[in-house]
């Protein structure tokens, strides 16, 4: 069914590696996905990308073969370039072969988003760290990001110098999320202090209780966490705030402010 309505797109970032950027991904996307929402989640880490594998999926087509059929004028359907999760998410594999990445010119990504707007509700876009020219287009062209920082004083500082650059240019469509879950010893460096590193205001926060030391059980049997009804049972306060991380991401007026808690 074609929704008349466009699309949101949605960015996942990072200044640093390992944040926890894809899981919040799936995890979104399970969200959404609860919402009645069509998702389709691109994978944009382009040279390692994590998708597929987290979700278990064994995609046929990659991003690189849908911009190569584009460029040749081939393309027809965004459909026989994704790969089924559920009855509700989708998924657009970062390219099998690493060679091909270099063969993706960034003017395709604004495309593909395009073409994704017209047939899914929500597109999540999961990055790598590197804001190189093909994250810098997925961002210009995204209604809303969520950057992911860790109590670490590199990435915080990091994190600090985008946001001015945010501010030089304006850019007011992203939400800050402290990921407490990864680094777990390290909540000596308070909130207060987070704030006063980036110069910003933190939207969330996912607290340290939402560290799964079994996460691979799930990644093993490619399962979303926040589809899961055991995690949805434990972890319940953390559920409940990425519920509303995710709503504000949607939200129409970017002025909505959802306090941590
Ligand atoms: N809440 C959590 N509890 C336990 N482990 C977690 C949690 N969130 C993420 N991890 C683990 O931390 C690692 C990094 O997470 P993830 O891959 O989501 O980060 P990333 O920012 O996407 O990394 P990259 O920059 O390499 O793409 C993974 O092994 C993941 O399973
Ligand atoms: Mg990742």
């Amino acid at each position: 069914m074609i929704n008349m309505n466009n699309g949101k797109v949605i960015t996942i970032s990072s200044v640093k590696g390992g944040v926890g950027k894809t899981t919040l991904t799936t995890n979104l996307a399970g969200i959404y996905y609860l919402m009645k929402k069509k998702v389709l989640i691109v994978d944009l880490d382009l040279y390692a990308g994590g998708i597929a594998t987290v979700l278990n999926v064994s995609p046929k087509k990659d991003i690189y073969m849908l911009v190569d059929s584009i460029s040749n004028n081939r393309f027809t359907s965004l459909r026989d370039y994704v790969s089924t999760y559920n009855n509700g998410i989708d998924v657009l594999a970062a390219p099998k072969d690493p060679r091909d990445v270099s063969k993706i010119e960034s003017k395709y990504i604004t495309k593909i988003l395009d073409i994704a707007k017209i047939e899914y509700d929500i597109i999540l876009v999961d990055t790598h760290h590197l804001l190189d020219e093909i994250s810098l287009v997925a961002l210009d062209n995204c209604y809303m990001s969520a950057f992911v920082i860790t109590n670490d004083l590199v990435d915080l500082k990091n994190m600090k110098s985008l946001l001015s650059i945010f501010n030089e240019a304006n850019k007011e469509n992203y939400k800050i999320i402290l990921n407490n879950s990864r680094d777990t010893g390290r909540d000596y460096i308070s909130l207060f202090d987070v704030r006063n590193i980036i110069k910003g205001n933190v939207d969330f926060t996912i607290s340290k209780n939402f560290y799964i030391k079994n996460i691979d059980k799930y990644v093993l049997n490619g399962e979303i966490l926040t589809l899961n009804k055991f995690i949805n049972k434990i972890y319940s306060g953390d559920i409940k705030n990425m519920n509303k991380l995710a709503s504000s991401l949607i939200a129409e007026s970017t002025g909505e402010v959802y306090k941590n808690g």
